[in-house]
């Protein structure tokens, strides 16, 4: 099968073996990210940051648990660091990016 893309290829290898695709709500948080973060961090399962300093999502839960996050989200993140602009998200949209940063533990 031929999928087209490198991101998407290795969404794939990623999830071969399980054959499990991302849950809808996962894949809703996975757009979220690549549309909104990604041109900071390592929104994936691999690769590095384009941004060197800003975390890959990967290893967020290597910090902390990633559930956490959610009260951040709300407020709005506020990382203390001027090159990181400040998202507010609604709660639907903090269920779906949680639940997508889960499927990289
Ligand atoms: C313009 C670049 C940029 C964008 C866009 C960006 N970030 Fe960041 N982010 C950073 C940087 C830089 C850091 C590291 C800050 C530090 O360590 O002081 C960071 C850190 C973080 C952290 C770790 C905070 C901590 O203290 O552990 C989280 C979580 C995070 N970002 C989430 C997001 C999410 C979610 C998005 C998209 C909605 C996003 N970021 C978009 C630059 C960015």
């Amino acid at each position: 099968m031929k999928v087209p893309g490198m991101l998407v290829a290795a969404l794939a290898v990623a999830w071969a073996g399980g054959a499990s695709a991302l849950s809808p709500a996962a894949q809703r948080g996975f757009v979220f990210v690549d549309t909104n973060c990604s041109k900071c961090h390592a929104v994936g399962r691999f690769g590095d940051s384009p941004l060197a300093i800003a975390p890959p999502f990967r290893t967020l839960h290597e910090r902390y648990p990633v559930e956490q996050l959610a009260e951040a989200f709300a407020e709005g993140i506020v990382v203390g660091h001027p090159s990181m602009p400040q998202f507010t998200l609604d709660p639907a949209q903090i269920d779906d990016v949680i639940t997508y940063l889960e499927t990289l533990e």
